[in-house]
């Protein structure tokens, strides 16, 4: 019986925590340039992890799953993906931070390239994603 209290007391506890953010995980989302962002798993701290399928024209590493990881707290989200995996190494690394808004995630973006040991900014923009049915 006490073990059963304290894994419901544990599990509401975990709830209470993972609902102290907006973002709705699992989840699907679309840019504004067709790339596709599926969200898997989140945990009590607002840590969440998915992948990104990059669409956008003019970019590399087109067409293929990359692993995200990002963080939620109330309305807010920042999420970064490594462009790199099994298929192309486009040697940036992407990283938003933004608003959840009712079924929308408004961010700004910012693309860095590796120099030395350090990242340097080479482009930036904004998204706007929307939660897909
Ligand atoms: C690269 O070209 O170095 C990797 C792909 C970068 C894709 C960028 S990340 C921000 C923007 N939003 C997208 O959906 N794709 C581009």
């Amino acid at each position: 019986m006490y073990r059963l209290v304290a894994a419901l007391f544990l599990l509401t506890a975990a709830t209470v925590s993972a609902t102290a953010q907006n973002l709705p995980v699992p989840s699907y989302w679309l840019n504004q340039r067709g790339s596709e962002m599926k969200l898997y798993n989140i945990d009590a701290q607002g840590k969440f992890l998915g992948v990104f399928i990059n669409h956008a024209a003019g970019f590399s590493c087109q067409n293929t799953p990359y692993d995200l990881e990002g963080r939620a707290w109330r309305n807010q989200v920042g999420f970064r993906v490594v462009w790199k995996n099994w298929v192309e190494d486009c040697k940036s690394m992407a990283v938003w931070h933004g608003r959840v808004s009712g079924h929308a995630i408004r961010t700004r973006w910012v693309l860095y390239v590796p120099r030395g040991n350090n990242l340097i900014p080479v482009l930036h923009g904004r998204d706007v994603f929307q939660l897909q049915p």
